[in-house]
């Protein structure tokens, strides 16, 4: 990937925090990088970028965003290889859905290349947080939101472009166990499942905590009509391996996001031949087949989350155990091929890392 020559003025914060990280112990998102990028929008245009301090935000209390979630995401990494160098994997894919996402929720879109610049820009500012510490990465977090101060619902005249990053770790740290929900749902067909929308969290707070108190640690969600068919699970895409082939959930409907972890893995295996069915997947193919022992591999994919093996499938009453993680040879194998790529370890031959 290349990047444009755009500029942004900076202000260095005037003392480090790096010191202070306990690099042993990093929780997921809890901890903050020395700058941030802040760029506004207003009177029809975006202003002109800027690098920061880490620091709060002044916030009116009638911003728009904190009434009606007029506010998108997005989350990417960047990675520190053995040679020293830094890189982060591919941004043209988030600078595309958030431009997306922004459309969906009727904001103004951030220019691609002003987004892929800013996020190269603050890793490159911060570059001493992109750790080599095994699993370990800088997760970066574009956002957009809107602020006018009013409390009538329109869309925003002016929004604020925000990237902050953070170090971490792994976001789960075993094998996940996932529940099929019948009942709650994270997106309907003609909603915005397809965008990065803060609300789609928000919402599905409550139903995940109910599958929290009976051990789980998220659900696998389905479609908003019938319950039947599979769509994702968490903060992840869902992917299921049946005789040898990867079977996923087609992202045709827009209630899915659609996973840049999920379209990576699968361009992969692609180029290893082996074969992808992206098609509806009904639940009772599923339970059927981890009932009969065909269901030799299950795993979510995701930015925080990389690749997560599920380890037990709960539906209604029952708790179903997939094969052990050994025998999981085509997750495991896809895995360390994501990681080695991501570490330059093995040669990007999909043109994915963009060197900062
Ligand atoms: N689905 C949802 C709802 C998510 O929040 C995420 C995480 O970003 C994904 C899927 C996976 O997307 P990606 O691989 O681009 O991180
Ligand atoms: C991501 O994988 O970037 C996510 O969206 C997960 C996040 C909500 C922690």
């Amino acid at each position: 990937m290349s990047v444009s020559t755009l500029s942004f003025s900076i202000q260095k914060s005037l003392e480090s925090k790096i010191n202070q990280v306990d690099w042993d112990n990093l929780p997921f998102g809890k901890v903050f990088s020395d700058h941030m990028f802040l760029m506004e929008y207003r009177d029809g245009a975006w202003q002109e970028g800027s690098i920061l301090p880490f620091a709060p935000i002044p916030m009116h209390p009638a911003m728009s965003a904190i009434h009606y979630g007029q506010t998108i995401f997005e989350g990417l990494k960047a990675y520190r290889w053995a040679n020293g160098d830094v890189s982060i994997f591919r941004p043209d894919m988030n600078a595309k859905r958030f431009a997306q996402s922004a459309k969906r929720m009727c904001m103004p879109e951030v220019p691609e290349d002003i987004f892929i610049e800013a996020v190269r820009k603050l890793v490159e500012i911060d570059a001493d947080w992109v750790t080599d510490k095994n699993g370990c990465s800088l997760y970066i977090r574009p956002f957009l939101f809107a602020t006018d101060e009013l409390v009538g619902i329109k869309p925003s005249d002016t929004y604020k472009f925000m990237i902050i990053t953070s170090p971490v770790g792994a976001y789960y740290s075993e094998p996940v166990r996932v529940k099929i929900e019948e009942h709650y749902t994270r997106a309907a067909e003609g909603g915005v499942g397809r965008a990065k929308a803060a609300g789609n969290y928000g919402s599905s707070l409550y139903p995940a905590k109910q599958c929290q108190l009976e051990g789980f640690h998220q659900l696998v969600w389905t479609d908003a009509k019938e319950h039947k068919f599979i769509e994702e699970s968490g903060t992840m895409n869902i992917v299921f391996q049946i005789g040898g082939k990867l079977i996923t959930p087609t992202e045709d409907s827009d209630t899915i996001l659609r996973g840049i972890t999920k379209r990576s893995l699968i361009d992969l295996v692609l180029s290893w031949g082996i074969e992808v069915e992206e098609r509806k997947v009904s639940v009772e193919e599923i339970i059927t087949a981890a009932k009969n022992g065909t269901l030799e591999d299950a795993f979510g994919a995701g930015t925080a989350a990389t690749i997560a093996q599920i380890a037990i499938i709960g539906y209604r009453d029952e708790r179903l155990e997939l094969p052990a993680m050994e025998t999981r040879t085509l997750s495991n194998k896809i895995k360390e091929h994501m990681d080695a790529i991501k570490l330059g370890e093995i040669e990007d031959t999909f043109g994915w890392n963009l060197k900062v």
